[in-house]
C-alpha cells in the first residue's frame, strides 16, 4: 500500500542529507545568520555540539508568524519561483536547514525584530512544537539546539572524536569568518574562546586571527577581471608550501565550496615551482553571476556547477601565474652545506655487510676526490638534480638524494639526546587555531627532539632552540608540516609511534629535495654522512634510499 509520509518523518529523512554531524548545524545557522544580515554572529558549543550549539545574531530577526513559519519544510523568504532558483544571491535558498535540524534535537529560537517591543520563542522536540510565545530579547535571533541525533541513535554513532567534530565546527566559522571579513565571529567552545573575528572588514585582519599573522606575512594579494566576473584573494610564494591541500580553499559568491577542478587549476600555476608532493596556499574568491553557476546540486550546498568550468580553471591558473610572476629574480640557496654533519672522524657504519669481502678497490676515475680508504662510493653525476649516480669502482649505485638526507637527518634524531642549539633571536610562531592546540598538546615530544618552545598566549609559540638541522632551513615550516601530520594521524595515536611520526616528519621535511642542485663537495659529505648511519639502505618510511646496478648485471646485458 503506498501512503505519504508523515510530515515528521520526512523532515527527519532530509536531516540525513543535511544535517551529518554538529558541524552542518553550525553551517546552517550561521549561513541564516549572514543571509539575515547580521554584523556580529556569536557560536557556542558544548562538548563538540553535542550537548549544546548556541548561535545567536543582530540580524533582521523574525516576527511570531514568521517564527513558525521558519520551520516548516520548504518555506524560506529567500527565494519565490523556479528562475530565482538560477540566480541565487543569498546562502540558503531551499527552506530546509530549519526543519531539518529541529527535527533531530531539542531546539529554541528566539527572535526579536529591530522596531518589535518584544521577541517571542518557538520551542520543539524531535519535530513537535511544544510551545510558542512572547519573552523579553534582544534584536535578532538565537537559536539553541540541545541534544542533538537524540533521536537518531544510529546517526550519533557514526560521529568521531570530540577533537575532530570540534575540528569540522571550527572549519566552518573559519572558513566564514574569512569570505565575510566585516562580520565579527566567535566560536566558543566549552567556555573557552576559539576563535574570534575581529569584523574589520580586511581579509587580512581575518586570515591573521584565524592562522597568525606569520601565515599573512608572505602571502601575495591577486586579483584580475574576466568575462564572467572575478579572481580574487591571497597565495603563497613558491618558498611557502603545505604538505596537504587544506590550505587551498575556495569560495564562489562568498560561499565556500569544494571542487577538485579547482584545486587543479591552482597547482597548475605552480607546476616546476614547488616540490611534488607539496601544494600551495591559496585563499580564492570567484564572484561570478549568479546566473552562470548551479548551487543546487549537494544537499549540504558544499559543491557548485559552473556553466563553463574550463574558464574558471584557466582564470585561477591565470591569476595565480601573474602573481608569481614578481617573484623570479632570487638565486636559488645550496641546501645541503658540505661538513656539517660527521666531519671528518667518518666511520661507514655497516662496513662489514656493505663491503664483506673487505677488498674494496679504489675505482679508476679522473675525478679528483679526498679519497680516504674508506670512500665507499665515488659520486660521479648528479641526475636530474635528484639522484646521485656513483660508483665504488665495480658496481654502479644510484642515490635518492632526498630519501638519503632524510635517513641522514633520522638518524641523527634517533641518537636521543639531541643537540639543542639555541637561536640567537628566539623566534615567534604564530600558528591558526587548530594547529596550536595541537601543538599545546604535544610540545613535550617536540622539547625530546631538541625544540624548545614556549607558549606565549592566543596561538604564539617562543621558538628558543632548535636540534641541530641543515642550515637555511625554515624552521617554522617543518613545525607546521609536523603538526599537520600529527593532525592527520589523530589524538588518540599510542606515544611512540607519535614520537616517531615526529622525527620522520622532521627528517622528511628538513631533508634536501628532488630538484635541489648540489655542489660535489656537498654530494660526497651526503654519501659519507649517509653511510655513517644505521641503516643507509632505507629512507625511515622503508624506501630504499640507493640501488645498485652490479657489474654482472652489465655483463648480462651487454651478453658477455
Ligand atoms: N537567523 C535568522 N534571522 C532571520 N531570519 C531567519 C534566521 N534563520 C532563519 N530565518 C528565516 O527562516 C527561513 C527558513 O530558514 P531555513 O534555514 O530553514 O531555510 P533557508 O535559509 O531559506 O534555506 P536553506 O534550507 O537552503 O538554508 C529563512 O528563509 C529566513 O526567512
Ligand atoms: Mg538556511
Amino acid at each position: 500500500m503506498i501512503k505519504l509520509l508523515p510530515e515528521e518523518l520526512i523532515n527527519k529523512i532530509a536531516a540525513g542529507e543535511v544535517i551529518e554531524r554538529p558541524a552542518s548545524v553550525v553551517k546552517e545557522l550561521i549561513e541564516n545568520s549572514i543571509d539575515a544580515g547580521a554584523s556580529k554572529i556569536k557560536v557556542e558549543i558544548q562538548k563538540a555540539g553535542t550537548k549544546l550549539i548556541l548561535v545567536s545574531d543582530n540580524g533582521l530577526g523574525m516576527a511570531k508568524e514568521e517564527l513558525s513559519m521558519a520551520v516548516e519544510r520548504h518555506s524560506t523568504s529567500k527565494i519565490q519561483d523556479f528562475d530565482d532558483l538560477f540566480n541565487i544571491h543569498t546562502l540558503g535558498f531551499r527552506g530546509e536547514a530549519l526543519p531539518s535540524i529541529a527535527s533531530v534535537s531539542k531546539f529554541e529560537m528566539i527572535s526579536k525584530k529591530k522596531d518589535a517591543l518584544a521577541g517571542n520563542v518557538l520551542s520543539i522536540e524531535g519535530g513537535k512544537i511544544l510551545s510558542i510565545g512572547e519573552c523579553g530579547a534582544p534584536n535578532g535571533t538565537t537559536v539553541s539546539i540541545k541534544d542533538l541525533f537524540f533521536n537518531t541513535p544510529a546517526r550519533k554513532k557514526f560521529l568521531k572524536s570530540d577533537t575532530t567534530e570540534i575540528n569540522h565546527i571550527t572549519d566552518y566559522v573559519l572558513k566564514y569568518s574569512l569570505s565575510y571579513p566585516n562580520i565579527s565571529f566567535e566560536l566558543i567552545s566549552d567556555g573557552n574562546i576559539a576563535l574570534r573575528s575581529p569584523g574589520s572588514g580586511s581579509l587580512k585582519d581575518a586570515l591573521a586571527s584565524a592562522y597568525g599573522v606569520d601565515f599573512v606575512k608572505g602571502l601575495i594579494s591577486v586579483s584580475q577581471e574576466f568575462g564572467f566576473g572575478k579572481i580574487s584573494g591571497f597565495i603563497s610564494p613558491p618558498s611557502t608550501s603545505r604538505i596537504d591541500k587544506s590550505y587551498e580553499i575556495f569560495f564562489v559568491n562568498n560561499r565556500y565550496i569544494h571542487n577538485f577542478l579547482l584545486n587543479r587549476a591552482l597547482e597548475e600555476a605552480y607546476r616546476n615551482l614547488i616540490p611534488g608532493m607539496r601544494y600551495p596556499i591559496g585563499i580564492i574568491f570567484i564572484d561570478i553571476d549568479p546566473k552562470l553557476i548551479d548551487i543546487n546540486v549537494h544537499p549540504a550546498k558544499r559543491e557548485v556547477k559552473f556553466q563553463n568550468t574550463k574558464d574558471i580553471m584557466d582564470a585561477i591558473k591565470k591569476t595565480a601565474a601573474s602573481g608569481l610572476n614578481n617573484l623570479f629574480d632570487k638565486p636559488a640557496e645550496s641546501p645541503y652545506q658540505a661538513g656539517q654533519n660527521f666531519g671528518e672522524k667518518w666511520e661507514p657504519a655497516m662496513a662489514d655487510i656493505l663491503f664483506p669481502n673487505d677488498n674494496f678497490q679504489l675505482p679508476q676515475t679522473k675525478i679528483e676526490l679526498d679519497i680516504s680508504s674508506v670512500q665507499p662510493l665515488i659520486p660521479l653525476y648528479q641526475l636530474k638534480e635528484t639522484y646521485i649516480i656513483a660508483t665504488d669502482g665495480i658496481d654502479m649505485v644510484v642515490i635518492d638524494q632526498h630519501a638519503a638526507h632524510e635517513r641522514i637527518i633520522y638518524d641523527k634524531l634517533l641518537g636521543g639526546n639531541p643537540v639543542s642549539q639555541p637561536l640567537l633571536v628566539p623566534a615567534n610562531i604564530e600558528l591558526g587555531i587548530k594547529e596550536s592546540t595541537v601543538l599545546k598538546n604535544n610540545l613535550k615530544y617536540f622539547l625530546e627532539l631538541g625544540f624548545e618552545l614556549e607558549e606565549f598566549g592566543g596561538n604564539t609559540f617562543i621558538l628558543r632552540a632548535t636540534p641541530q638541522l641543515p642550515p637555511k632551513i625554515n624552521v617554522a615550516q617543518i613545525i607546521i608540516d609536523a603538526i599537520a601530520e600529527l593532525l592527520e594521524i589523530g589524538e588518540s595515536t599510542a606515544i611512540e609511534q607519535k614520537k616517531d611520526n615526529l622525527k620522520k616528519s622532521i627528517a622528511c621535511h628538513s631533508a634536501v629535495r628532488a630538484g635541489d642542485k648540489l655542489t660535489d663537495e656537498e654530494i660526497n659529505q651526503l654519501i659519507k654522512d649517509l653511510y655513517s648511519t644505521k641503516n643507509p639502505l632505507t629512507c625511515p618510511h622503508g624506501r630504499p634510499t640507493m640501488i645498485r646496478i652490479t657489474h654482472l648485471e652489465f655483463e648480462k646485458s651487454f651478453m658477455r
